[in-house]
């Protein structure tokens, strides 16, 4: 079977041919970062006509170098939740009308059942029982995956996911946007002392976890430095470090909660080298496999959604028509 899916929940357009295997066949993401970056943010209707403009070119695009038509693919999927409700709903309504004049069937994707999905991209795949955390712009989530993919919430952020933060702190420093990348470029310039921010909810009993204080810790802390001592590096270090081990420190917390000697990263933020390295410490201190999605398909990318298309046909079928975006969905037994 080769499925044709797209991605349309936040700031990426990404259109992907994905057959069985999965084996990705091609994978475009069109950013829209640069017209974003003006307002330090993303901007709902803005990237909703982004989406609408872009994503029959890279459809086209995506056949064109593939050189599939529409008699080579099987059926055509989209996210439709969660994200924005505008840009869901440019994907969602693209891929339900060419399934409809394709006369193929249409299936909507849960995004974080993508990304999770994304570690079907390891070579070879990591596949379940594993215990994740999918660290993303928008969530936070240590989840446990069973054998048949189904998924129950052990623990969150209680406020800002670690991608929020790291924007949120690549603003106070004056780094730009989108802060987890150039936070990450930032801290590897510095090579001193660090600034001790205390771990957010260390010592605390299971597995949620809280950035909001440490980031108003950095607010603070910039706003006390004496000039000399301002150096955007050093917090950016600093930040990164406090905000890796607590991720880290709690995956440890959430594998044994799950009783999982098997743990995985994915999301926008498991692209960070920082934490990528104190995953792979934890599993060689405590002898457990460890799944990190490829640095290609930690963003937002439609790669993901196809993998997941295929997990999730098994589980429920193709979608009905009626079948629509839900800006709110969360994965099974979220209680985010
Ligand atoms: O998964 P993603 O592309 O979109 C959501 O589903 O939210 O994640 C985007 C988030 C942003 O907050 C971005 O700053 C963060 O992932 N991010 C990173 C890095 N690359 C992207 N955070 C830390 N280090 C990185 N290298
Ligand atoms: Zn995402």
């Amino acid at each position: 079977m080769r499925i044709l899916a797209i991605e349309t929940s936040c700031d990426e357009t990404a259109v992907a041919v994905v057959s069985s295997g999965p084996v990705v066949e091609i994978s475009l993401i069109s950013s829209q970062i640069d017209l974003h970056r003006p307002f330090g943010g993303v901007v709902p209707e803005v990237a909703s006509r982004a989406h609408q403009e872009w994503l029959p070119k890279l459809v086209g695009q995506a056949l064109d170098e593939t050189g599939h038509t529409r008699d080579s693919i099987d059926a055509v999927v989209a996210t439709r939740g969660p994200g924005l409700i505008g840009a869901l709903l440019v994907g969602v309504s693209f891929a339900k009308s060419l399934a409809l004049a394709w006369g193929k069937p249409w299936l909507g994707v849960n995004h974080l059942e993508g990304h999770l999905a994304s570690l079907d991209l390891c070579e070879p795949p990591f596949e379940p029982p594993f215990t994740a955390l999918l660290v993303s712009g928008g969530h936070t989530e240590y989840v446990d995956v069973n054998e048949n993919w189904e998924v129950s919430f052990l623990g969150g952020t209680l406020d800002d996911a670690a991608g929020e933060a790291f924007d949120k702190v690549a603003a106070i420093l004056d780094l730009g946007y989108p802060g987890g990348p150039v936070i990450e470029k930032s801290a590897a310039l510095w090579t001193g002392d660090l600034h001790r921010f205390s771990e957010p909810m260390r010592g605390r009993p299971g597995c949620d976890v809280s950035f909001s204080g440490l980031k108003t810790a950095v607010a603070l802390a910039v706003e006390q430095a004496q000039n000399g001592d301002r150096e955007a590096s050093r917090f950016a270090a600093s930040f990164q470090k406090a905000a890796v081990d607590t991720l880290v420190r709690k995956l440890e917390v959430a594998a044994g909660l799950s009783g999982r000697n098997r743990i995985a990263l994915c999301g926008g933020v498991a692209a960070n080298q920082a934490l990528r390295d104190a995953a792979a410490k934890l599993a060689l201190k405590r002898d457990w496999q460890l799944g990190v999605c490829p640095k290609k398909y930690c963003g937002d990318n439609a790669a993901m959604i196809g993998a997941a298309a295929f997990r999730a046909l098994r589980r429920d079928g193709w979608s009905s028509s009626q079948v629509d975006a839900d800006p709110r969905l969360s994965l099974v037994g979220d209680q985010n």
